[in-house]
């Protein structure tokens, strides 16, 4: 499958947000500790929710999902596996966070150590860690991580990193442990909250999440509710970057306006008008943008899922721009891409120098990874002639057919599978 875009067109009109894919797979994991059927509501339709879904399924967890793909029914009741399919933990890094659940549910778990992936290795140190003060008993080998408790008592936790995974996986861990358990140096991700208050309506008791210290108090089980999930931040991120580098004038709704304060402020600084409404933002993007520098940080800073869209806007802005990556250490394999599309970006280790270009030119070209996808696609937005982007697959695991949005805004872009692009 690729998308054949055309470029150089600018962005306009309205377009809705799906939900939050860093925040519904974690709830879809964590309805493994609810003591009935969760119906869960705004999930986005991506191929990775669909991963998720297989996880569930071969849990031994019942799974019905509505017509309209983005509601559906959870009920751990019949839960009696405890290592969730390999082969799923191999596609999606998001599959260990079933991990505390089961853990919390069946006393043992055991997977297979999540491999590294595009972007940099993906420890889980820090989650096991988590587990061991919480009183389990922690195995490691030939690749496989074994952990059990018989029963898991709250402990005083203090993450090296305020680690989004590791945080969740704990959070959800200590729901059922014995006495209290504080997480200090937590992730203040807002996709962090959404899990608190899912988990809150099952009956559990947790404050601070959102903050940097996250407190549980162990109860002995919990129930079942209806949730729906917060939108997603980074694909609000993705269209508002979008259209400020199209010179277009686009109203993205169902928006959160809190969870994207530090893209909006880069945006202004770069040129861009960006009107706040209540649940959307309407931006303007000028004749061209102005260079500024980011240094990608744990929430509320600038997020690092949103590092590749903003590096394509920069490679045709005015002036020379520093991006920082310091989250992942690999997180900038999409720019070889983009310098065939004539970008001039220049990479030294957690560093990139992006010097602005008046236009990109069509190429072909390849995702490496998801956000990277989709710095390859805005990049081609804003291209001489035609790209081809290959590797689309990647995309579809995090974006609500992100091609097929962009058409509505005015986008040139076409789906097209190998075949066809032999004939054509
Ligand atoms: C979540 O990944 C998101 N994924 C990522 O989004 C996001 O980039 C990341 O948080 C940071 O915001 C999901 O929520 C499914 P981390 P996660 O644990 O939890 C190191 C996207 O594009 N680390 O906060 O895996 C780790 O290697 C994806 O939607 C350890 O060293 O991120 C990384 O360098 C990409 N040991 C840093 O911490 C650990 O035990 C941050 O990782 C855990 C993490």
């Amino acid at each position: 499958m690729k998308l054949v875009i055309a470029g150089s067109r600018p962005l306009s009109g309205v377009v809705k947000v799906a939900g939050a894919k860093n925040a519904a797979l974690k709830i879809m994991a964590a309805s493994l500790l609810a003591g009935g059927v969760c119906r869960l509501s705004n999930v986005p339709r991506i191929t990775d929710v669909d991963t998720m879904l297989g996880v569930l399924r071969g849990l031994g967890a019942r799974v019905d999902v509505r017509p309209d793909g983005s509601t559906m029914s959870i009920d751990p009741s019949g839960v009696d596996r405890c290592e969730p399919p390999e082969e799923l933990v191999k596609e999606m890094r998001a599959s260990i966070q079933v991990m505390g659940p089961l853990l919390a549910r069946l006393g043992y778990v055991r997977a297979r150590q999540p491999g590294g992936c595009n972007i940099g290795p993906r420890p889980i140190d820090l989650h096991l860690k988590g587990f061991a003060a919480l009183g389990a008993k922690i195995t490691e080998e030939r690749g496989y991580v074994s952990v059990r408790a018989e029963k898991l008592k709250g402990a005083e936790i203090l993450l090296d990193i305020p680690s989004v995974g590791a945080t969740e996986n704990i959070m959800m861990a200590a729901c059922l442990a014995e006495g209290t358990t504080v997480i200090r140096n937590a992730a203040r991700e807002p996709e962090i909250v959404d899990q608190q208050n899912f988990l809150n309506r099952l009956g559990a008791r947790i404050r601070g999440a959102g903050t940097d210290t996250i407190r549980i108090e162990g109860v002995k089980s919990l129930g079942a509710t209806d949730y729906a999930v917060i939108p997603d931040r980074i694909e609000a991120g993705t269209f508002m970057v979008a259209c400020a580098m199209t010179g277009g004038v686009a109203r993205i709704e169902n928006v959160i306006v809190e969870h994207v304060q530090a893209l909006i402020a880069k945006l202004r600084e770069a040129g861009a008008e960006v009107v706040e409404g209540d649940s959307y933002v309407v931006v303007r993007g000028p004749r061209r943008l102005r260079a500024v520098s980011i240094r990608t940080l744990p929430y509320p800073g600038f997020p690092t899922d949103m590092q590749p869209q903003f590096v394509a806007a920069m490679s045709v802005a005015c002036g020379t721009s520093i991006v920082t990556e310091t989250i992942f250490p690999n997180r900038f394999r999409y720019t070889e891409e983009l310098r065939r599309m004539g970008a001039n970006v220049r990479v030294e280790g957690r560093v990139a120098i992006v010097q602005g270009v008046m236009a990109l030119s069509g190429a072909h070209v390849e995702a490496p990874d998801l956000r990277g996808g989709a710095a390859l696609i805005l990049g081609a937005l804003v291209s001489e002639g035609t790209t081809e982007i290959a590797g689309v697959h990647h995309v579809d695991r995090g974006y609500e057919d992100l091609p097929g949005k962009l058409v509505k805004l005015g986008a040139a872009i076409e789906r097209v599978t190998a075949s066809e692009r032999q004939v054509g």
